[in-house]
């Protein structure tokens, strides 16, 4: 897929991906297969192999340099992952500490290496949790469970992003059960989820007995009924995902109808988001996650529609990562992380709130890449 990109934003994107690159290569011969999540003072000093083998951010760093190895094919990359994947097998096997965000985990990971490289274990590690998340699925609510313990019938808009496993399964395999889970799921976000104005719930609580309607908390965002940015970040580009892999024309009418409703609103803070679309106008508080994820899912709406409609969403994207990189980015190739000002959560205040994630920066190399026609297929 080419993009229509004018003469100035080539030369931008060209300026960027030459920081990109020295940025990568410094942080790659620094971490290794480490697995970073967000840095203190410009070092990631934490590895959540040994920390927390189950954290949901575990397979970004990971998608990292898959996305860097297919468009440069310097080995190195492709040798850290690999070490990262293999740290990851305690965390499949250990089973107990997993949930919903296994896609977030292995799409990143082992399917990306099963797509460039036809590891064969990989390919086992990708159909394990691909399993793992199809057994979290509730066939009266028809909905994939988040969260373990007493979250029994709790839905989270995060979920579209994970469901793209399932698809992948269903292709490698050809057996549909993964697909028939992957679009109740979307099905069931898209009725319960998303409000008629393209705003998304965080959390849905659904009877696990027969999938009705119990409530709706904020969830990360600032309360109920209010709009947190990453969260509609997370649908505007699943139900894009759904779309390209099932080609159900609601699923691409709902990412265009989050999308617009997204883009009236970053507009109005110069294309990087508030956490929260309805919060209060103080304290001001930024997630450039959220934007970066919308991005690439703004690029993957544009790839679905047609040549007439293509610049709503293009455009929208370029100004993100433009606004972001302006704003944001840190090239200094000495001190780890690229992308500053994402939050957690709204009411967080812990470790995760005005810091760079590792997640932003997984989004940025995807959304600079796509737009160069070098990115890899991640979901
Ligand atoms: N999926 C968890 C988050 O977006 O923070």
């Amino acid at each position: 897929m080419s993009y229509s990109i004018n003469e100035v934003n080539k030369a931008w994107l060209d300026a960027v991906w030459i920081k990109l690159e020295a940025k990568m290569s410094a942080e790659c011969d620094r971490i290794g297969d480490r697995i970073p999540y967000i840095p203190e003072n410009g070092v990631y000093e934490e590895d959540k192999a040994e920390t927390d083998i189950y954290w949901w951010t575990n397979g970004f760093w990971p998608g990292m340099l898959w996305q860097m190895y297919h468009s440069t094919h310097d080995e190195k990359y492709k040798t850290a992952a690999e070490g990262v994947e293999l740290r990851l097998d305690k965390a499949l096997e250990g089973y107990d500490g997993l949930h919903h965000d296994v896609g977030f985990m292995w799409l990143h990971s082992a399917v990306a290496n099963y797509r460039l490289t036809g590891n064969e274990k990989a390919k086992t590690r990708g159909l394990h949790a691909a399993n793992l998340l199809a057994g979290r699925y509730n066939p009266r609510g028809k909905f994939i469970r988040a969260w373990n313990n007493d979250c029994i019938g709790w839905t989270i808009v995060d979920c579209m992003m994970n469901i793209p496993l399932l698809y992948w399964a269903s292709d490698l395999t050809h057996d549909p059960r993964f697909t028939y889970i992957a679009k109740d799921h979307a099905d069931t976000t898209l009725a319960q989820t998303v409000r008629p104005d393209g705003s998304c719930n965080h959390i849905v609580i659904l009877n696990p007995e027969n999938g009705e309607f119990v409530e709706a908390p904020g969830g990360q965002g600032y309360a109920s009924g209010s709009s947190w940015s990453r969260g509609q970040a997370w649908a505007l580009y699943g139900f894009a995902l759904s779309y390209t892999h099932t080609k159900e024309e609601r699923y691409l009418a709902t990412a265009k109808k989050i999308a617009h409703y997204f883009i009236a609103n970053v507009a109005t803070t110069d294309y990087v988001p508030l956490v929260d679309f309805r919060a209060p106008a103080e304290p001001v508080i930024w997630d450039t996650t959220a934007g970066v994820c919308a991005a690439c899912g703004l690029l993957e709406i544009a790839e679905s529609v047609g040549e007439l409609e293509k610049p709503l969403y293009e455009n929208a994207a370029i100004s993100i990562l433009k606004a972001t990189e302006r704003r944001f980015c840190n090239w200094n190739v000495n001190e780890d992380s690229i992308v500053a000002n994402g939050t957690g959560s709204y009411h967080g205040r812990n470790g995760d709130f005005a810091k760079p994630i590792i997640y932003g920066d997984y989004f940025f190399i995807e959304a600079i890449l796509r737009l160069r026609g070098q990115a890899l297929l991640i979901w």
